[in-house]
């Protein structure tokens, strides 16, 4: 892991490629560094810490091209400098750049070593840049694809060559690459955020290919070496959308742009005359989706919690049991595939490789998937094949908040559709979507209630431990609220269903033990009135996220959400929340956008 940026071209490398780093900057790193090819030679600059650390360390003008850069999240050796990408042959003439894990490094380097090999850091990636040095051959991407022959693991590689400056070669297994295709020059990243301002049109390599970039042309090839057709997509999203504008966060800014995120999922795709919904990249036949008879999502962390949300949704709506796993439980469990039953991956990012993992043990063993995804193009979304785009706009904060939100609307529009086909009446179907219409108002409402969200953060934001509960879908509200929590403010926070309370954690209540609790004014509602008085019992501060109406006895503090159709108070439910969590992060001063240890989108094992 982490973020590769890759140039060939006419203007120098560097300062496209420092631009790259800094785009990639949001999904997490530890050390960075830079190798442009200049007059035959390497220029090489690594360094730990932050890119603007490693910007320190360049000289004022560093010219050359092609060029590759690298930001570094550490997995085989401590964050470092010397463990800082690209790493080099012996001879300094080959630099590479990867993210991924080479799992047989342990035994290549071994081999190497005995070769008379001398290592310079602690990484799995350094075997490569010896690798590809000891094949050369006539071409870069002989060398390369003779080294990978010997690789086993993962791998989004880029290669750069000072002897041979007219060609990068780049190569992916596991973990993305993505071409971006300029005018007499060529891009390489492993995100397309990178990419953004230099092009729109992009090329994503499948798992098990091989690209050779020229300023004006590229080739792609499979490993074995037969040639691959690709078919350049338009990039979504702008720069601007990747800016933070007048925000402190990314995060504070993808909260505020969730009402224009949600009408984006919902564009196209109301079909009020039949009180439905259109999802043309469903491709499932009408028939076909009659005959299903189960429902499976798989994802992990928020997507997961998305798609608990979503379970709650369709069995409502559309009367078929559904029920979501961590894809990263999942794939490894053995689990039968059934015929009957339609699995659904979720990912913001599409490339969690977990939830990868999963689509293919999937579709390995027969079964149909399909992927709710944001970023187009991404693996996920082609290993699916069909699907729901969120159309969400680019998540940089490392948790997810409007695309969390932009999921569950996905669903809340995939359980009418299958609603409709099965026992939802049309006049049920149009309370729906009319509720969904107005559900981008509404949102924009809660955000702009900020004075109570901070009054319960300021009580909270120094407790030692928090509960969030809630009952069916408002325990995955309770789930998503108490990740967001722990995510952004490192506060212990864990959620339980409210029902399960009394069966063990009301032991760990007491005066200095916060709990939310998630109560729509439903079915539910007295229940949960029960559990409130539990709580009291123990002396244990309330709070509660609500629609408007009278308050029970002893609540603390009030998050009110505008009353919507029950079946889609967990999307407004959610919102107070994350506002919650970001604001109790802010006061105790965490790093909001990149929160300690964690990655934007975890693409290795
Ligand atoms: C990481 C992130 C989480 C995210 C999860 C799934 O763990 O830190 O915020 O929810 O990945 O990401 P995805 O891109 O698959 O939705």
């Amino acid at each position: 892991m982490c973020g590769i940026v890759g140039y060939i071209g006419r203007q120098d490398a560097t300062p496209i490629l420092m631009e790259g780093l800094h785009r990639l900057e949001y999904r997490g790193y530890d050390s960075a560094g830079v190798a442009v090819a200049r007059g035959g030679e390497l220029r090489l600059y690594k360094s730990q810490g932050k890119v603007r650390e490693l910007e320190r360390l360049l000289p004022k003008s560093l010219k050359g091209s092609p060029g590759i850069a690298h930001t570094r999240w550490a997995t085989h050796g401590e964050p470092s400098e010397r463990n800082a990408h690209p790493h080099t042959d012996s001879s300094n003439r080959y630099a590479i750049v990867h993210n991924g894990i080479i799992e047989n490094a342990a035994a290549l380097r071994a081999q190497l070593s005995a070769k008379g090999v001398q290592f310079r850091s602690d990484t799995d990636s350094e075997v490569l840049a010896h690798l590809i040095a000891m094949m050369d051959g006539e071409r870069l991407q002989d060398a390369v694809r003779a080294a990978l022959q010997l690789v086993q693991g993962a791998y989004g590689l880029a290669v750069l060559d000072a002897h041979r400056p007219e060609a990068l070669v780049v190569a992916r297994h596991g973990s993305p690459v993505i071409l971006g295709i300029g005018e007499h020059e060529m891009f390489v990243a492993s995100d397309s955020a990178a990419l953004v301002g230099h092009t729109r049109s992009v090329v994503h390599l499948d798992d098990g290919e091989i690209a050779v970039l020229h300023a004006d042309r590229y080739e792609t090839a499979t490993l074995e070496g037969g040639a691959t057709v690709k078919v350049p997509l338009a990039l979504e999203w702008d720069g601007q959308a990747l800016g933070k504008g007048e925000f402190a966060h990314y995060m504070h800014k993808e909260m505020l742009e969730q009402p224009e995120a949600i009408r984006r999922t919902l564009g196209g795709r109301l079909e009020r005359r039949f009180a439905t919904t259109h999802l043309g990249g469903l491709e499932i036949a009408a028939r076909e989706l009659l005959e299903i008879r189960r429902i499976k999502i798989l994802g992990c962390g928020s997507a997961y919690l998305a798609g608990c949300v979503g379970a709650q949704l369709i069995e409502q709506l559309a009367r078929v049991p559904a029920h979501a796993e961590p894809a990263s439980e999942f794939r490894y469990r053995n689990p039968v595939i059934e015929a009957d039953t339609l699995y659904i991956a979720v990912s913001q990012s599409g490339e969690t490789f977990d939830t990868l993992a999963a689509v293919q043990e999937v579709t390995r063993k027969g079964g149909r998937v399909l992927g709710i995804v944001n970023v187009v193009g991404s693996a996920i979304a082609r290993a699916c094949g069909r699907g729901i785009y969120l159309h969400a706009g680019p998540e940089i904060a490392v948790v997810a908040t409007k695309t969390f939100t932009c999921t569950a609307v996905a669903f809340a529009l995939l359980a009418i559709h299958l609603g409709r086909l099965r026992d939802l009446s049309s006049a049920n179907g149009a309370r729906l979507i009319a509720a969904l219409e107005a559900l981008p108002e509404q949102v924009a409402e809660v955000l702009a209630a900020e004075a109570p969200v901070d009054a319960v953060a300021r009580e909270v934001a120094n407790c030692q431990s928090m509960f969030f509960v809630g009952r069916a879908a408002g325990h995955a509200v309770a789930m998503e609220g108490a990740l967001k929590l722990k995510e952004v403010s490192y506060l212990h926070a864990e959620a339980y269903p409210a029902s399960e309370l009394k069966h063990g954690p009301l032991a760990l209540i007491d005066a200095h033990t916060p709990t939310m609790m998630v109560l729509p004014r439903d079915a539910l509602f007295e229940k949960n009135l029960s559990t409130i008085e539990e709580i009291r019992a123990r002396r244990g501060p309330i709070y509660v996220v609500t629609q408007p109406g009278p308050l029970p006895a002893g609540v603390r503090g009030a998050l009110q959400v505008p009353a919507s159709e029950p079946e889609l108070d967990a999307v407004l439910l959610n919102i107070p929340l994350q506002l919650l969590a970001y604001r109790v992060a802010c006061t105790r001063g965490t790093e909001v956008d990149q929160p300690r240890n964690l990655a934007k989108s975890v693409t290795v094992e």
